[in-house]
């Protein structure tokens, strides 16, 4: 979920509005803002987008100067507008991202005293509570003091008040939280994005961290309540509402910008004159004494990591232990002195990510991050941030930072290979030049485009759709499917080419096409003779290969798709694009939402 809050100086809905706008990406399932008009506490709510807000607004406008707003991320109660934020209770409104995993216990207490709930949220129970110990009178900040410590889970939050004209409560503990200064206003958001048309000097919360605000400032104290100070930075995002400039939507723009973004990435970490992997200006890192490499993450960013295993353990003998950030975070890995773990997030906020970090932290090891937002909470908590030029991300289905970690990982794979000794600098001037290229071989795979297009109506139709690779181009059959489940909820799913014979070769038939990843590399054959036992059984495969790979395979044009030969290195990034681009225009056919597919949320801050 967004939050916001504003103490301003004009009538502050419609900017309460333009804020959750850039804060759609965390969720939108429905949306809310509060104010006070003429003191008294008045709410619009609506289900769906906010463009359905936006027009309750247009219809009923909202006066006031103060106010708070929420965009939803559904987890307790169905994206009604009953369960929509900001919830109410008496004198108190209030917005929330996060879990409160106590709220049944609270809600009963609330009951005991007389406060029943009218929404099926874990939310409202902040506000019952609060309004119980206003009851009990307590000023607005103290009930707010007495009920934080009663709350248990990951969570940010914020308050209005009835008759308080000049007074916004914050709370962050586990969801980011950041304040923006203003001049005669204030601003609370769930990140600097959402801040940016206002201010761009920003305070990030820390973890307990609770905020009073006023129009003159504000005074941040910490979870036991002694006053603290936070620094005030920058912030580099421009206050321009990120637009999608031609395209028709974000995610194809995002999924063009490709051969830019990559080529920002990889200049930070390749030194085209020595022929070298590099870290970022004013870095160290040191792979050579590791004796693992532990990786964790979530969604297409655990998929990133997975190709980045196979780079690791090839390039520089570095075993790695990789699993999905909400196992990791249980599974009690045991970690020993020596190893290093990496976290690799786009948003840096992702919930499980973070846990997993913090795990591996208390264990004692050097954490390194990759990540795309560089004041997010997982790049301030690693100790050595790997960050990816991607720009902002805005279509949830997440592509150009996929290649920019991919891009990221390479590099440090062969940087690794050559401080562990296993590369000579023949063979790292040879990684380092293929890798150079991969912006301009970006731009020519981006050309299939046309090509793919036409592909679109004919996968719309099935039901179900199987991906499948070995090696790199495995984890690629996983990310396929993810995102074509994602963008066309069209059921899919990648496999290891060698495990088809194990079980879901059951699938194979006329109606369930098979797209198969293979770059002619050493183990080409493997991957065509499994192609094979998929032919003999009717299924229909389309293949993405190179000319050599083409040849070898005596399939049809028609069920091709021709990618330009790559070196071995380079093929997950370049592969990448027709996955995204079938993806996309299977979506685009079918008509669904591209950028913003039914029930999911860019940034996940739930467990
Ligand atoms: C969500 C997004 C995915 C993303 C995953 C991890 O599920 O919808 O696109 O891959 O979170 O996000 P992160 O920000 O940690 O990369």
């Amino acid at each position: 979920c967004g939050i916001i809050g504003i103490v301003g100086n004009a009538g502050v809905a419609p900017l309460l509005v333009d804020a959750l706008k850039r804060l759609e990406y965390r969720g939108y399932d429905s949306a809310g803002v509060a104010t006070l008009e003429g003191g008294v506490l008045t709410r619009r709510r609506a289900e769906g987008k906010l463009r359905n807000l936006e027009a309750l607004l247009d219809k009923d406008p909202l006066a006031g100067r103060i106010g708070i707003g929420h965009t939803r991320w559904a987890t307790h109660g169905a994206p009604t507008v009953t369960n929509a934020h900001p919830h109410q209770s008496g004198r108190v409104c209030v917005v929330h991202n996060g879990i409160i995993e106590n709220y049944l216990e609270l809600r009963a207490e609330a009951a005991a005293a007389g406060l029943f709930p009218v929404s099926d949220t874990d939310t409202e129970v902040v506000a019952l509570m609060t309004d119980l110990a206003l009851r009990g009178g307590l000023s607005p900040v103290d009930a707010v003091a007495a009920v934080l410590p009663r709350l248990k889970g990951a969570f940010s939050l914020v308050f209005l008040f009835e008759g308080e004209e000049d007074l916004l409560v914050g709370a962050r503990q586990g969801s980011p939280l950041a304040v923006g200064h203003g001049d005669g206003e204030m601003f609370l958001g769930s990140d600097a994005i959402a801040l940016s048309p206002f201010t761009d000097r920003i305070t990030y919360l820390e973890e307990g961290d609770w905020v009073v605000l006023s129009r003159q400032g504000c005074v941040i104290r910490d979870r036991s309540n002694a006053q603290v100070q936070r620094p005030e930075s920058r912030s580099a995002i421009g206050a321009a509402m990120i637009d999608k400039g031609n395209y028709r939507h974000f995610m194809a723009k995002e999924i063009h910008e490709q051969p830019e973004v990559i080529g920002h990435t990889l200049s930070r970490y390749l030194d085209l004159a020595a022929r070298k992997a590099k870290v970022p200006d004013g870095m160290a890192v040191d792979f050579s004494g590791l004796t693992r490499l532990v990786m964790s993450a979530c969604g297409t960013a655990y998929y990133a990591g997975l190709v980045g295993k196979y780079w690791f353990e090839k390039y520089a003998r570095l075993p790695v232990e990789i699993d999905i950030a909400s196992e990791f975070r249980y599974r009690e890995l045991p970690v020993n002195p020596g190893e290093m773990a990496l976290f690799i997030s786009q948003s840096g906020e992702t919930a499980d990510t973070l846990a997993s970090l913090r795990y591996c932290k208390a264990a004692g090891l050097t954490i390194g991050a990759v990540v795309n937002v560089p004041e997010s909470t997982i790049a301030r908590e690693a100790d050595l941030v790997f960050p990816t030029i991607a720009g902002p991300e805005i279509g949830v289905a997440s592509t150009k930072a996929f290649t920019c970690q991919l891009s990221v990982l390479a590099s440090l794979a062969i940087l690794a290979g050559r401080q562990r000794g296993v590369l000579t600098a023949d063979q790292e001037a040879e990684l380092v030049g293929a890798l150079s290229e991969v912006p301009g071989l970006a731009l020519k795979a981006l050309a299939l485009e046309a090509r793919i297009e036409k592909l679109a109506p004919g996968l719309s139709r099935a039901s179900d759709v199987l991906y499948l690779g070995r090696s790199t181009s495995y984890p690629l059959a996983l990310e396929g499917a993810l995102k074509l489940k994602e963008l066309s909820y069209i059921h899919a799913e990648g496999y290891a080419a060698g495990e088809l014979k194990h079980g879901p070769i059951a699938l194979i038939d006329e109606n369930l096409p098979v797209i198969v990843i293979a770059p002619h590399d050493a183990i080409y054959e493997k991957t065509v003779s499994n192609m094979q036992e998929v032919a003999a059984r009717g299924g229909r495969i389309l293949l993405i290969t190179d000319e050599k790979g083409a040849e070898a395979s005596g399939l049809a044009d028609r069920d091709r798709i021709l990618m330009p030969a790559l070196s071995e290195i380079v093929a997950p990034i370049i592969y990448s694009i027709p996955i995204q681009l079938i993806a996309y225009h299977v979506a685009v056919f079918m008509g669904t939402d591209v950028d913003q597919p039914r029930n999911l949320a860019k940034s996940v801050t739930v467990e």
